[in-house]
């Protein structure tokens, strides 16, 4: 049975800071004791580092570092060596576009997404068109984000489309992509299905095979684990086909000084030098607590306690919001007349987190008509007391109240 008061207990952030309201899970999520404790006892009882000692507690962290991929494994359902540890989604899309631009595509291709995008899965594929002859396209999406399905239907009779890569959930308006119809539409065409999950596998119940998508990335730090570890989930026979994007230890075999070398199978292959091993293994600690929860129970909590707070910010007539028809992640708000970073500094005054700016989707623009604005982004220990204060304070979002506040 959900229970909010006792998951909050969970979060000594949320114990420590009894004021504070914090609806920045978009851009981080708090962190329960038992990461904490994963984390802090590699520090406190079995330090080492992973895949190169040959004694009792290197071997115990060998088994928690490569058992995370067992847990990663459960969580998106896929194989353990299907799962390849980065720092950060960012990393790991770079990682993909490599791949894309050495082993998988051709000058001419054409990569889809969308304006809707964040930066990281924007910036690597403009280097695909700038560097190897690659064109990037933008499917057409309706003003909240949400890809138009006939348009896209039609971008695979405009453009010779080789790949798509799209966030399965929108940073800044929440729009939830149908990944399933797009990936098989796609693979129709014979074009490569990559999505950044950053915004969903925190949220709600992911099946990689279920989605039959090509390429998989996620964050460790905005679902409950530590900063620094990506995953990054490929079909086997992709990964092995992919070149990696970084070259260094563990992950090669052997190598000579004529300059020949021989790399490891994947996923070791993609995770050159000494890894974020405390990390990983938090990261790990962090799936399983979700999966304790249960993620179709973080879903239903988290779509519930979204449609109250929307309903209550629609009656503010001050403010004004950008995503009104999405049913799912962030509220996308301004106040009306103020600068989105004056109304968060105002929230700030009141102890409340939020972010404000463009959210690294500077394309976005062209969607939703404003280049800044403010995002409140809830997760499954947020509670409807929190919520009414919000909406307390965003009531008073005024120009009076908001502009040149320091807080
Ligand atoms: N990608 C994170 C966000 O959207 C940082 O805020």
């Amino acid at each position: 049975m959900f229970d909010v008061n006792k998951i909050r207990n969970d979060f000594p952030m949320l114990q420590n800071n009894p004021d504070l309201i914090y609806f920045d899970n978009g851009a981080t999520s708090l962190k329960p004791q038992c990461v904490i404790d994963a984390v802090t006892s590699f520090y406190t009882t079995h330090t080492s580092n992973v895949h190169r000692g040959d004694y009792a507690i290197a071997a115990t962290n060998d088994k928690a570092y490569d058992g995370t991929r067992n847990i990663m494994a459960r969580f998106i359902h896929c194989r353990p060596d299907e799962i390849v540890y980065t720092y950060n989604i960012t990393h790991a899309m770079n990682q993909i576009a490599c791949g894309m631009a050495h082993d998988f595509l051709h000058a001419g291709d054409t990569i889809l997404i969308t304006e809707a995008e964040h930066a990281s899965n924007v910036l690597p594929w403009f280097r695909l068109q700038e560097e190897y002859g690659m064109h990037v396209a933008y499917i057409p999406c309706d003003n909240q984000g949400n890809i138009l399905l006939e348009e896209y239907k039609k971008c695979f009779d405009k453009y010779n489309v080789k790949a798509v890569s799209i966030a399965e959930v929108t940073n800044v308006t929440g729009a939830v992509q149908p990944v399933k119809e797009l990936s098989a539409i796609a693979h129709e065409h014979g074009a490569y299905m990559i999505v950044d999950g950053a915004q969903a596998v925190p949220h709600m119940q992911v099946d990689v095979q279920d989605l039959d998508v090509d390429f998989y990335a996620f964050s460790a730090h905005k679902m409950c684990g530590p900063g620094g570890v990506g995953i990054l989930y490929g079909k086997k026979e992709l990964l092995e086909k992919m070149r990696p994007l970084l070259m260094g230890g563990d992950m090669n075999a052997r190598f000579n000084s004529d300059g020949a070398y021989i790399l490891k199978s994947s996923p070791v292959k993609f995770e050159a030098g000494t890894p974020n091993i405390e990390g990983i293994i938090g990261a790990g600690a962090a799936a399983e607590y979700l999966m304790s929860i249960g993620m179709e129970e973080i879903h239903a909590y988290e779509k519930e306690l979204r449609a109250y707070f929307l309903e209550k910010m629609q009656k503010l007539d001050n403010i004004e919001i950008y995503n009104p028809d999405n049913v799912y992640g962030p509220i996308d708000f301004n106040a009306k007349g103020v600068f989105a970073q004056d109304a968060a500094g105002y929230l700030a005054s009141r102890n409340i987190a939020v972010r404000s700016g463009n959210h690294c989707a500077k394309l976005l623009h062209d969607i939703i008509g404003t280049d800044s604005t403010v995002r409140a982004s809830l997760y499954f220990y947020n509670t409807k007391e929190e919520v009414d204060r919000f909406v307390e304070a965003a009531k008073d979002i005024t120009l009076e109240n908001a502009v040149g506040i320091f807080f």
